[in-house]
């Protein structure tokens, strides 16, 4: 399976309910601009677009440019480019998104550097504890430890640079129509975000973890997810 069809079924099961969306409206007003950090394919950028001015969905990614043209919305902007290089010309945008961000301990000083200072930046990211994200560890064992530490300094130095406006617990799900959609969409997406080459044995364990989140016919992994508000420091 090509990237981009495993990234959109990763969406496409996730958070049907938009908490996350939810969530980030309660600071969201119509006529401001988004910036969307590393937007992928727009799984937030999409819904938001109508309650507000304009999104600029911003992604290194060159395989997502076919995305953006094929789905086109009058107030999203999709651009290809680091946001490295982006944020030093182009940082007047009332609010930032950053979720489910590929951890860059970089990120955090130009973040609080280019951040204007009446500009919300809000940031997500999953707990390391939760049923979905403990999948790679009872597959593998090993991987999931050293990434889990770096997401723990990364937010305790992001939120460090900033002001904490809000920060919250929430709870989302990846819900599954069934077993074997589970099976095909995680074996996908997790050769997709931790290029782990299924065998056998490994099917097998993806299985019976898939089998132990069976509720009724559907498949419910929990997600567990930190939202944070943030805002520039005064100096
Ligand atoms: C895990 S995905 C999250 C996508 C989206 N934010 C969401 O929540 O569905 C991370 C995305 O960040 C992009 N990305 C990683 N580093 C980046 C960078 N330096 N500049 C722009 N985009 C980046 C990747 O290409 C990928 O699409």
């Amino acid at each position: 399976m090509n990237y981009l069809k495993a990234f959109i079924e990763d969406c496409k099961y996730y958070d049907i309910a938009q908490i996350e969306v939810k969530n980030i409206l309660k600071y969201l007003k119509k006529d401001y601009s988004i910036l969307d950090i590393g937007a992928g394919i727009g799984r937030l950028s999409f819904p938001l677009s109508k309650y507000t001015k304009e999104i600029i969905a911003l992604d290194n990614n060159p395989k997502l440019i076919a995305y953006f043209k094929k789905h086109k919305r009058k107030n999203i902007n999709f651009i290809c480019m680091n946001i490295k290089d982006y944020i030093k010309t182009n940082n007047n945008f009332n609010m930032y998104i950053l979720a489910w961000p590929v951890i860059d301990f970089k990120l955090i000083n130009l973040i609080e550097k280019h951040l204007p200072k009446d500009s919300i930046f809000i940031l997500i990211t999953c707990h390391n504890d939760s049923d979905y994200e403990t999948i790679i560890n009872k597959l593998t064992n090993k991987y999931f430890r050293k990434e889990s530490n770096n997401k723990k300094r990364f937010l305790e130095k992001f939120t460090k640079k900033l002001i904490v406006i809000e920060k919250q617990d929430i709870n989302t799900e990846y819900i599954y129509p069934d077993e074997k959609t589970a099976f095909r969409v995680l074996k996908n997406a997790i050769n997709l975000w931790f290029n782990i080459k299924f065998n056998k044995k490994l099917e097998n364990k993806l299985k019976e973890i898939i089998n132990k989140h069976k509720q009724n016919k559907k498949i419910i992994f929990g997600e567990k997810i930190y939202f944070y508000v943030l805002k520039k420091k005064l100096k």
